[in-house]
Parts: structure tokens; sequence; C-alpha cells
């Protein structure tokens, strides 16, 4: 692609810029949300002019073609000349979102800078390749190496249930890596599991009341899906265990699931007065037919790694001895393709779910924070963490 400068990537949007003249101090930009308002846009206008790094070229073809959507709507220029390097760049990212409403190419554009103003204040931004360590926890590992950045569920004595310090940890993981060099993203687990879902005393341990608890959860959980639903590049699962509940459900918004032949998948949410969550109550029927769905979703059936695959769930199953080895290797590989033209045909696949999948995931988030304040709930998790000891 021929070099844009960032200088002339500022003049992609000169007349809004020009039309409001709002002050250059730092602006606040309201969180990522369904819907971005015309002040939403208008501040992220102002807030890529205050960038403290040139994002690089491809995010500056995104904000154009996201920029030109969100205030003309479709293409509609004509295609520059195959030499005209710099307009034909431009024009394909525009043309490349098709008909994209204009009011989310407006939320996408708000979403990317609001990820720029972030990830720019990141330490870790701006270094590439092996040398790169992004910002992570001792739950949650984030590594980066060979065009991957890994990010761990890292609590193996808890089975690597997820607090929710490491749901915060994970939004910021994936925003990070949603613009950092590497091409793809891959979760795995360290230990003998995957993950065994959300960590089922972070009611009971949370210090305002139990409303109030149930309440952020919902925030905090819609956050976290939509931070899968809207992630750009390919994301991959590498379930080296059991996995349980939300690390389950997750899955179907990932673009390959790679399992041990000792995985498991479980969803016990009935067991435990929940609900489905991740937007699972729509992408586990789809996938595997309701009826397969309803096994795993009302009544809790666990699935092997060979049932999961055979449902859909799981892209392949590889013996246990040679599962790190296999899936590493091919995952390096992939590594190597062409990450924009992965990135389109990504943003191909899933553009016309988002819109959905976003509405099922607030659905669900509302249910669940009722589901959570329910007797059957609090009994279930009441029952969990005053288990008896083992001996
Ligand atoms: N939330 C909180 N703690 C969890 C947990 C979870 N989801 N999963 C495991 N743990 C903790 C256990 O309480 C235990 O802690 P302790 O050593 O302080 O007692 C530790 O992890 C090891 O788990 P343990 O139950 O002893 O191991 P196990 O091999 O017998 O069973 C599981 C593993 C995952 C089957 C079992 O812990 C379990 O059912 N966890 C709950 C899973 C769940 O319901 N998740 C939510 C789905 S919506």
């Amino acid at each position: 692609m021929a070099a844009v400068t960032w200088s002339r990537a500022r003049c992609w949007c000169p007349s809004v810029l020009q039309v409001f003249r709002l002050p250059v101090a730092k602006l606040h930009l309201s969180r990522p949300t369904m819907r971005a308002s015309q002040q939403d846009f208008e501040n992220a206008l102002n807030q890529v002019k205050l960038l403290k790094k040139d994002p690089g070229n491809e995010v500056k073809l995104r904000l154009y073609a996201l920029y030109k959507q969100a205030t003309e709507g479709p293409c509609n220029m004509p295609k520059p000349g195959v030499f005209d390097f710099v307009n034909k760049a431009k024009w394909d990212a525009w043309n490349a979102l098709g008909s994209l409403p204009k009011e989310t190419a407006r939320q996408n554009y708000v979403d990317l800078v609001s990820s720029l103003s972030s990830s720019s204040e990141a330490p870790s931004q701006g270094k590439s390749g092996a040398d790169e360590k992004a910002q992570g926890s001792k739950d949650i590992l984030i590594t980066s190496e060979d065009g991957i950045t890994k990010i761990t569920f890292n609590r193996p004595t808890k089975k690597n249930a997820i607090t929710f310090q490491m749901y915060q940890d994970i939004i910021l993981a994936l925003k990070n890596a949603s613009t950092d060099n590497n091409i793809m993203t891959v979760f795995t687990g360290t230990g003998d599991y995957y993950c065994s879902g959300n960590d089922l005393t972070n009611f009971t341990s949370a210090t305002g009341g139990i409303e109030e608890a149930a309440s952020n959860g919902a925030v905090l959980l819609r956050d976290f899906v939509n931070s899968f639903i809207d992630f750009p590049k390919p994301l991959v699962a590498v379930v080296n265990g059991p996995a349980v509940g939300i690390s389950v459900t997750l899955l179907g918004l990932f673009d390959a699931v790679y399992a041990s032949d000792r995985a498991t998948f479980h969803t016990p949410f009935s067991q435990l007065g929940q609900s489905p969550e991740a937007c699972s109550s729509y992408t586990f029927p789809k996938m595997m037919g309701p009826a397969k769905a309803a096994e795993m979703l009302l009544f809790g059936k666990k699935l092997t790694a060979r049932e999961a695959w055979a449902q859909g769930l799981v892209t392949e199953v590889f013996p246990e001895s040679t599962f790190e080895t296999e899936v590493w290797t091919r995952l390096k590989t992939y590594a190597k393709l062409p990450p924009n033209s992965m990135k389109i045909s990504k943003e191909l696949i899933r553009k016309n779910e988002k819109e959905k999948l976003h509405a099922v995931n607030a659905e669900e988030c509302t249910t669940l924070q009722a589901r959570w304040l329910s007797e059957e709930c609090i009994n279930a998790i009441m029952s969990f963490v005053s288990r008896k000891p083992k001996l």
C-alpha cells in the first residue's frame, strides 16, 4: 500500500473539522455504547487531532472510510485508476463498508478513536514483534510473539475463574490488541483448565449491596461481550482443558476454536439459576440447531471435545499429547497471511450480524441482572461457596 502521511490523513475529514470549532483541550469521549450521538462523533473528530502518535496507514484508512460512510453513506465516488495508489486505497476502504448504516459507521468511528486514544496512552503501544509486552495482570497474562497476541487465563488454583478485575483486564487487552501490530489474538488457559467461567464469589464478595453488584456486573458483562463482538482481527481459542460457563458461550464469537481432546464444554446455567450470556442464546441455536443448543443451555449437558466439534462449536480437536505443538505451529503459519485481507474478510462475515449481536447481548445482560437477584441463583451460589472443603 502506498505510504500515507498522517498530516494528509488528518485532511480526510476537513469539512467537519473546520465547521465544528471545538476546544483543542483533551476531550472526554464517552464510553463506547451502541449509539454514538452526533456530539460523540464530533468529539471523536477532534480527538483524532490530539493523538500522540501516527496510528499507521491501516487505521487511517479505516478512519477515513468510517468518516465517509458516517457522513455520506455508501461509497459514491468513481473508482480511481489502478496507479492512483493513495486514492485507490481510500476508495477500497470506503467501498468495503458496503451498505453499513451511517449510524453504525458513526459508532464504529467513535469506538475506534476511543480505543486509539486509550491505547496511545498505554506504554506498550508502538512496539512490535517479540519485543512487545502488552499490559496484563497476574491473572491475565498478555504476551506478543510471531504476530500473535496471546491472552492467557492465569489463575490455575481457581481453575481460571474470571473475577471482575479479569473482565476489565480482558476488555483493555482486546482494545489494545485491536490496534497493535499483531495479526491475530489467541486465548488460552494456564494449568489443567481452560476456564471455569464466572468467579461465583464475584457477587458474594462485592462490597456494596447485591443490587448494586448485579447492576455493575451487567454493565461490565455487556462491555466485555461487546469487545468480542467488535474485535476486528482473527480471534482464536486454544482450549487446553475443561471450559465452563462464559468461557464456553463466548466461543460462538470466535473465528476458530481448537480443542484438546481433554477439553469439555459445560454451561450449567439452569443449575445455577442463571441464563445464557455472550450471545449464546443466538449463536448456539444458529450453530447447532435449537434442540442441541437447548440441551446445553437449558439442561446443562456437558459436551466432550468431539461432541462440541460435531455441533460446530469447535473447529478441530487434537490429541492432548500433540495439542500445543500442532496448534501453535498452525497458528504461526496463519499469522503470516496478509493481515488486511483477513480483517476485511472477518468484517464481511461479521458485519451483517453485528447489530443483532449487540442487541442480543444487551437483552441477555438485562435478563441476567434479574437472574442474579433471584432466589434460585442466590441459593445456587451460596451452596457453591459453602461447599465442604476437600479433605
Ligand atoms: N468461581 C469461583 N471459584 C471457583 C470456580 C468458579 N467458577 N471454579 C473453581 N473455583 C475454585 C474452587 O472454589 C476451588 O477453590 P478452593 O481451592 O479455594 O476451595 C478451586 O477453584 C478448585 O476448584 P475445585 O472445585 O476444588 O476443583 P474440582 O476439580 O473439584 O472442580 C469445577 C472444578 C470447575 C468443576 C468446580 O470448581 C466447579 O463446578 N466450579 C464452578 C463452575 C461454575 O459453575 N462456573 C460458572 C458457570 S456460569
